[in-house]
């Protein structure tokens, strides 16, 4: 191909492209236009792809005896959970909240929230590699501790927490466990009963289905309360009409990615460790972030130093390479990724960094496209950086 017309989408921690097969069935799905919840047949067709769906997830997850609850999404999933703990801490000798610092912003957030009202929230450190610290973790459960909630991998850094050891100790402890799973499922194994967790997250669009639904887990007994309001769907834990052809996207897309866990981490990593070592040969000074063996077989996140991270994408984007940063543009100012910042890096460093992640789609020559015209773009904006100081 002519490297003009390559384009190479590496932000599949972002989002990641409809399978075929998720689209095939997706437009099945919108031709039963039933109700899922209507009593004859045309809303039994729709639900009956509902409950194949959620048997999918189900297997992809091992929820085992737990219930898994359809929702829009992992930000959802995520906000369900910590509404149900905010009314359950209320009036009650258990209220206190534990969550790490490199959560999700939809964690963070609802965490932020309950902070805001008034209730006590503890963020855990973590390492320099992004892992959480047990001992502070262990130091900071106490008998009022109502619940923990740590993510099984990173978004930005791919780092994978010990997260039956975690949950194990916050179950000991007596606290109701959380765990976002929405960067972890379909690309590491996890069975979330085996876990021991109450809940667990996860999201469609991370798994090659489409964007606006995901699920919740929940563990045989452990509590729920709706978030959303309404009608009796999902038993009543979730209510609103069905999306069903986006749902049964969901089950088709956990049903290949069940079957795939095993080659996604052999085959992807085989890729991301060429493009580490590529541009590792191939640009001086740079740091790779997250933990050197405890990460996601798709993430590679790297510092260049004397480099800015938005002038990095805008520049690969220009050579039609896709990539994002860990960097927020918020009200016209640059802050740093609160991920990298945790771990302890230089401001400066989490400014410059990239995050590559990659999927099913992702070639060796698109590794190779990489690996040849990052350098250059490196070394120019480093050469413009020394002039400007
Ligand atoms: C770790 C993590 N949690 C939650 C979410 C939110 O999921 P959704 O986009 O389905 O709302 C994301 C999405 O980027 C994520 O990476």
């Amino acid at each position: 191909m002519n490297e003009k017309t390559r384009k190479v989408y590496i932000d599949y921690n972002a989002t990641t492209p409809l399978r075929s097969e998720v689209k095939a069935v997706m437009t099945d799905g919108m031709e039963i236009f039933g109700n899922a919840s209507s009593m004859h047949g045309t809303g039994r067709a729709a639900r009956a792809g509902v409950e194949q769906a959620r048997t999918a997830v189900a297997s992809l997850i091992g929820a085992g005896d737990g219930t898994v609850v359809f929702t829009s999404g992992g930000s959802e999933s995520n906000n369900t959970v910590f509404q149900t703990m905010r009314l359950l801490a209320k009036d009650n000798t258990r209220n206190e909240f534990i969550i790490s610092a490199i959560e999700h912003p939809c964690v963070l957030n609802s965490a932020l929230s309950l902070k805001n009202e008034g209730f006590k929230v503890t963020v855990l450190p973590v390492d320099e590699y992004g892992k959480l610290k047990i001992d502070e973790l262990k130091k900071a459960l106490n008998d009022k501790t109502l619940f923990v909630s740590v993510m099984a991998a990173n978004n930005e850094i791919g780092t994978v927490q010990d997260i039956k050891e975690i949950t194990a100790i916050v179950k000991k402890a007596g606290a109701f466990m959380h765990i976002d799973a929405v960067q972890a499922v379909g690309k590491i194994p996890l069975n979330a009963k085996e876990t021991g967790a109450d809940y667990l997250t996860v999201s469609a669009h991370k798994i090659y289905g489409p964007k606006g639904v995901g699920a919740l887990y929940i563990k045989k007994d452990a509590p729920l309360f709706p978030l959303i309001h309404g009608g009796h769907q999902e038993n009543g834990l979730r209510a609103g009409t069905y999306n069903s052809p986006a749902i049964m996207g969901f089950g088709k897309a956990a049903e290949i990615a069940a079957g795939e866990v095993e080659k996604y981490g052999r085959d992807i990593s085989f890729l991301r460790d060429r493009l580490r070592g590529g541009l590792l040969e191939k640009v001086p000074n740079i740091k790779i972030n997250g933990h050197p063996t405890d990460i996601l077989p798709n993430t590679l996140n790297v510092s260049f130093p004397g480099a800015e991270g938005e002038s990095i994408l805008l520049s690969m984007d220009m050579q039609s390479i896709e990539a994002s940063t860990g960097s927020a543009c918020a009200s016209g100012s640059l802050e740093p990724s609160h991920v990298l910042m945790a771990t302890g890096i230089e401001p400066e460093l989490a400014h410059g960094s990239i995050r590559f992640s990659l999927g099913w789609g992702i070639t060796r020559e698109d590794i190779d496209y990489i690996i040849e015209t990052v350098p250059p773009i490196i070394a120019r904006l480093r050469a413009m950086s020394t002039l400007n100081v």
